[in-house]
């Protein structure tokens, strides 16, 4: 059987257990609604909502206002949250496989790391934390991420013994320690905080992150480096999924796969939006890199490929690789 098929199979056949309808889904997120996820959000409500009408309720929960992205995970397991759609970096504690989307200069841009998740690798990896009681029913984009800091951080030496904010993944603080950098694990609630007191120096974002929640403004100096990928997983409890009736799971999957798809329309233009309204306010500064320069951060941090080749698996990073190709 195809992996697809076998996927499906999993996602939309498992037993029926009566429900006691309606059934209500707490969406809890931490970023804007002016964001691919915020609107990937409600427009998964919308369309849940208008074809199952009376039998399931969405509420979606932003910026972090349900769950903060270090409590959310455990909640779901719990019980308390019913969807989520956590960056991938933020799943180590349940799987080491997902750690490959945060290698640094892997993809080449989000077409490449579209290939690869819709590759049967890629769709292997939503199944690869079910056994700690959660699945992920899709990707969904951001962004390639870019360096903001309080002095320009143009080539690998300017981010020596500065603190930067990294999410929880020790890929990313293995990064940051390639550059001689302080990486600091924190919510992303607590970003905007950090850097305007100057808790921290830096961070590493996407662009409609970073003006949604107005970084930009406490950041006089962005450098594009698109040195890696932040897209997401929407995650729910293998309980609760296999707990719906299975002919409104297959509604709730068909509207998710719709809302995913309009989300990642949103994120390329968001992403485009979103850096024009930064450069346009004239608030930071934004640096391109020469190859050189681009050249240098390859250098710098690609030896942490190697690093974590044996927990997320060489096949899996050749996989990646290719799907660099057309
Ligand atoms: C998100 O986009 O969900 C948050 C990313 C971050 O923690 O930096």
């Amino acid at each position: 059987m195809k992996i697809k098929t076998l996927l499906a199979a999993v996602l939309l056949a498992a037993p029926i257990l009566s429900w006691s309808a309606p059934i209500t889904i707490k969406f809890s997120h931490v970023v804007a609604e002016n964001t691919p996820k915020g609107q990937m959000a409600l427009k998964f409500k919308e369309l849940v909502e208008e074809r199952l009408p009376g039998q399931v309720h969405v509420d979606v929960y932003p910026n972090a206002q349900l769950f903060g992205d270090d409590t959310v995970l455990q909640a779901m397991i719990l019980g308390d949250v019913q969807m989520a759609a956590p960056s991938l970096s933020k799943l180590q504690k349940y799987t080491d496989k997902l750690q490959i989307f945060d290698l640094p200069f892997l993809f080449k841009d989000l077409a490449a790391a579209e290939r690869f998740q819709k590759s049967d690798v890629g769709q292997k990896l939503l199944m690869s934390m079910r056994n700690k009681g959660l699945i992920g029913l899709g990707y969904l984009h951001n962004g390639m991420k870019q360096l903001t800091a309080n002095d320009p951080v143009i080539i690998p030496s300017d981010a020596k013994g500065k603190k930067f904010r990294i999410m929880t993944s020790d890929v990313l603080q293995a990064q940051f320690e390639a550059v001689n950098a302080m990486p600091l694990k924190k919510p992303f609630a607590e970003v905007f905080t950090l850097l305007q007191t100057k808790a921290i120096d830096g961070q590493e974002n996407t662009w409609s992150n970073i003006y949604s929640k107005k970084f930009y403004e406490v950041q006089p100096y962005i450098t594009e480096t698109n040195h890696g990928l932040l897209d997401y997983l929407v995650v729910t409890s293998v309980e609760f999924w296999l707990e719906i009736p299975e002919e409104n799971r297959g509604v709730i999957k068909k509207s998710l796969d719709e809302a995913i798809e309009y989300g990642n329309e949103k994120a390329l233009a968001f992403d485009l939006r979103d850096r024009k309204l930064i450069a346009d306010s004239g608030v930071s500064t934004i640096y391109t890199l020469t190859d050189s320069q681009r050249e240098e951060w390859v250098n710098a941090m690609r030896p942490v490929w190697n690093k974590f080749s044996n927990k997320i698996g060489s096949d899996l990073i050749n996989a990646a690789v290719q799907s660099n190709e057309e």
